[in-house]
């Protein structure tokens, strides 16, 4: 087992990455639940997978040990489920010195830590990341959110968590689709600062889909960018945004679809995609950089290129994006290989042809 320091926040927390760490909780979070209240918040499919195995492991170890379960998918970010869980806090007498217990995804992550940093204040938490999107990126940064009405992330705080665990067996009952998402996230990293995985990412794809490669690699490879970007700019006033790259084009996929279409992490590779597309269209990239983006993301995501965009709509959803400044939308775009810039000021034509063109591109292939 791994065990590194996360250094973001007032205090550094650890992160514990290995395998079958599910069954070793007891031990590993024994100095964080003992005699407290614990609340292990998770959704349907996960609890079907480790539900069991977690309640016999550390029903035990807390004062008091209670479960609340979500239906899964981004749709659960929602209002109606961070009441139903704060409702659930305050019937079963939850008080400020409990500890909830994320076990999921992002969506669990992001929900369960909004729902950490403003009940009473602010409870203890921990993430169990089971996704390889949030064992990769999620999991670590302190970002919590859920979504209102057709705003993705509307609502959220930064909030960090007291421990990470990793248990990259959980990746196992993953379902193809949900594995093959997270690539977009780490696409993001390679071209944020590290070109090498990206010719990685290219050349052992295959292996990569078909997990005949170990991930731990790439995981904390991704986890390491995070901390040294947000350990510079926790609050995300600057070098942050950085890590927006692709987000701006996924969140007004995401939003525009209903928020149930794509996976997040398929929506910021068709970002990246649109992002590369926007930079080459403004010379920022050289063609030759441009065809390698191009390529990486049609090997993982071949089976979205059916689907056409409706790009009005998407420009709808981009105008709200929390980001904007002055009527611009905000975009993070490549300008080199491990090179990016925030940018406040590209015509809305411009970004208009740019959803054609990838559409087009889509429809040809
Ligand atoms: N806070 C941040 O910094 C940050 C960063 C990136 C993404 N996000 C958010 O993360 C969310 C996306 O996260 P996600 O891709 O993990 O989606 P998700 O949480 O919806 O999980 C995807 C699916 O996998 C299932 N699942 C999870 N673990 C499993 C396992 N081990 N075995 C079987 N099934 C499992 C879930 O039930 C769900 O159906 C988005 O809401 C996005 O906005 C947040």
């Amino acid at each position: 087992m791994l065990c590194t320091q996360i250094h973001i926040g007032k205090k550094p927390y650890p992160l514990y990455m290995g395998k079958d760490l599910i069954v070793k909780l007891d031990s590993l979070l024994s100095s964080y639940i003992q005699n407290r209240f614990v609340f292990m918040l998770t959704d349907e499919n996960v609890f079907n997978h480790y539900g069991k195995t977690i309640i016999d492991v550390l029903k035990n170890n807390g004062a008091k040990f209670d479960h609340f379960i979500i239906p899964s998918g981004e749709e659960s970010k929602s209002i109606d489920n961070y009441r139903k869980i704060i409702d659930k806090l305050i019937d079963e007498k939850y008080n400020r010195n409990s500890v909830l217990i994320a076990v999921g995804g992002g969506v669990i992550g992001d929900l369960g830590g909004f729902v950490a940093s403003t009940y009473m204040r602010g409870i203890d938490m921990i993430h169990i990341p089971t996704t390889l999107l949030a064992q990769v990126d999620s999991s670590i940064g302190g970002k919590t959110g859920i979504n209102y009405e057709r705003f993705k992330n509307l609502l959220g705080t930064f909030y960090h968590p007291k421990a990470v665990v990793v248990d990259t067996n959980t990746l196992n009952t993953l379902p193809n689709r949900e594995f093959i998402a997270a690539f977009g996230e780490v696409i993001k990293y390679g071209m944020l600062g590290d070109y090498d995985l990206l010719v990685d990412l290219d050349k052992n794809y295959v292996k990569y889909l078909n997990r005949a490669i170990d991930l731990d690699k790439i995981i904390l490879k991704c986890i390491k960018m995070k901390e040294q970007i947000v350990i510079k700019d926790e609050m995300d006033f600057g070098l942050r945004q950085t890590l927006n790259l692709g987000h701006t084009f996924a969140h007004g996929i995401e939003s525009s679809t209903g928020f149930n279409k794509f996976f997040h992490g398929e929506a910021v590779a068709l970002g990246l995609l649109l992002a590369a597309n926007l930079s080459f269209f403004l010379r920022l990239i050289t063609v030759d950089y441009y065809k390698f983006i191009k390529k990486i993301i049609y090997k993982y995501y071949s089976n979205l290129f059916e689907y056409k965009f409706n790009g009005e709509e998407i420009l709808k959803s981009m105008a709200m994006d929390k980001k904007n400044k002055d009527n611009y939308i905000t975009f993070v775009l490549p300008t080199d290989k491990e090179q990016v810039k925030v940018f406040n000021n590209i015509p809305t034509e411009i970004i208009r042809k740019t959803i054609v063109e990838v559409n087009y591109g889509f429809s040809c292939k």
